[in-house]
């Protein structure tokens, strides 16, 4: 396992993670809605690092599960973080062109004899996330999600994701029903996701989300629920 993240402190948040690596001479190498990634020195692999990202346990089990078809990355370590966060260690990948990437994901759609093993352990595991997370999308199919391995097979990256645009209305409309449904614990920084391709997400309006969800956790504590 990597050095870096052996040393990282069990407690360890998202920036205590970034800071961390940084320090180790990781680079920045790409920002999405939910997670950072950076570098390693030799070039090899990737850590992305999310500030909140309730599927990344369903991801990493999709990785481990679906090794052997070599149609997903590959995994060398995954951890939750402290407050909801998660970080994977893998293999460096680079992306692929749209048309590929398409084709790839509607190879998927399909159910292509190609990927039919990949498929059934997709079904599996999403299925599950759909009951167990509050929040859970469908499949993303975003092209930069198909990426290609230094070996050059194509693999299909983070397939999950929680339904962003229906949990962030509702922790701005309804807070007291997001702090219901998702524990504390699990999204203490919801409002520090990059959301670098849907963004900009201004400064003003991430902290009077996080206000009303501060106002709605301490309603929760005086009823004593
Ligand atoms: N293994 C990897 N190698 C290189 N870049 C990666 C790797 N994994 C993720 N990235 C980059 O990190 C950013 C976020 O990754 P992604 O897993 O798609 O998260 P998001 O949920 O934010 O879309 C993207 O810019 C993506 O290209
Ligand atoms: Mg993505």
């Amino acid at each position: 396992m990597d050095a870096t993240l052996a040393a990282l402190p069990a407690d360890a948040d998202h920036r205590a993670a970034e800071r961390a690596f940084t320090d180790a001479g990781w680079t920045r190498a790409g920002a999405g809605d939910w997670a950072i990634a950076l570098r390693a020195p030799d070039g090899s692999a990737a850590v992305r690092i999310s500030p909140f990202d309730p599927t990344g346990p369903y991801t990493a089990e999709l990785y481990r599960a679906a090794a052997h078809t070599r149609l997903v990355p590959d995994l060398f370590a995954h951890r939750r973080l402290t407050g909801g966060g998660d970080l994977q260690l893998m293999e460096w990948l680079t992306p692929v062109d749209e048309s590929d990437a398409r084709a790839f994901h509607g190879l998927i759609a399909d159910r292509d004899e190609a990927v039919a093993e990949l498929v059934d352990i997709i079904d599996g595991i999403h299925t599950r996330a759909l009951r167990e997370l509050p929040w859970c999308g469908p499949l993303d199919t975003n092209p930069s999600n198909v990426m290609r391995g230094a070996d050059g097979r194509m693999v299909v990256t983070d397939l999950f994701y929680a339904d962003g645009p229906a949990l962030y209305s509702t922790a701005g409309s309804d807070p007291d029903l997001l702090v219901a449904r998702i524990p504390e614990p699990e999204r203490r920084f919801l409002t520090e996701i990059p959301l670098a391709a849907s963004g900009p997400w201004p400064a003003e309006s991430r902290e009077e989300m996080r206000r009303g969800i501060a106002e709605a956790d301490a309603r929760t504590v005086q009823s004593g629920s």
